[in-house]
């Protein structure tokens, strides 16, 4: 039996269209925003203002070293602080739990806020030996934290919270310098 001119029709090609369009906005969405794109480039500018104190603790030009470790943990505590306050919530909201990834990534959050303290007080005492020797620890524990964060976790927030409201923007203003 063949086609008869009706069942050529148009409508299977609307149906279509109606279907693309329907499928639209989270694919949109998801190419316009990618709701963890400022974390990630917040934590090259991180590694940056690391990379300053660093430096400078190995000069012992501790002046210099001050005023660049006190921006690397403003940076760096205000990065934790938007995950903590704002993109941890919103995922353990929608995966409906508290407790795995996220717990271990507060976690790790603790013991690098540890490894500043000790910083710190090596900072305030002049000790560039164990300024330096806590900071590679911290470097080595960030590089390891930040590296599970962009290759599971992001992916994962970004997955399942594309349609969320304003969160890109909510993470670029918690973490956009003073
Ligand atoms: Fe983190």
């Amino acid at each position: 039996m063949g086609w008869s001119r009706q069942q050529f029709s148009l409508m299977p090609i609307k149906e279509t269209l109606a279907g693309i369009a329907q499928n639209a906005p989270p694919f949109l969405a998801f190419m316009i925003m990618i709701i963890t794109d400022p974390l990630r480039h917040h934590h090259r500018h991180c590694d940056d203002l690391f990379a300053d104190a660093e430096a400078a603790a190995n000069s012992n030009d501790w002046p210099c070293c001050a005023e660049a470790f006190g921006r690397f943990t403003t940076e760096l505590e205000s990065h934790f602080t938007a995950e903590e306050q704002i993109l941890f919530p919103a995922f353990e909201d929608a995966m409906g739990m508290s407790g795995g990834p996220t717990q271990v990534m507060r976690m790790e959050h603790g013991q690098m806020r540890g490894l500043l303290e000790q910083m710190a007080e090596a900072l305030q005492s002049r000790r560039s030996g164990q300024f330096c020797s806590a900071g590679e620890t911290l470097l080595i524990l960030m590089q390891q934290h930040n590296f599970k964060e962009e290759n599971i976790l992001y992916p994962m927030c970004d997955q399942r919270l594309a349609e969320s409201d304003g969160l890109a923007e909510r993470l670029r203003e918690k973490i956009t310098i003073a």
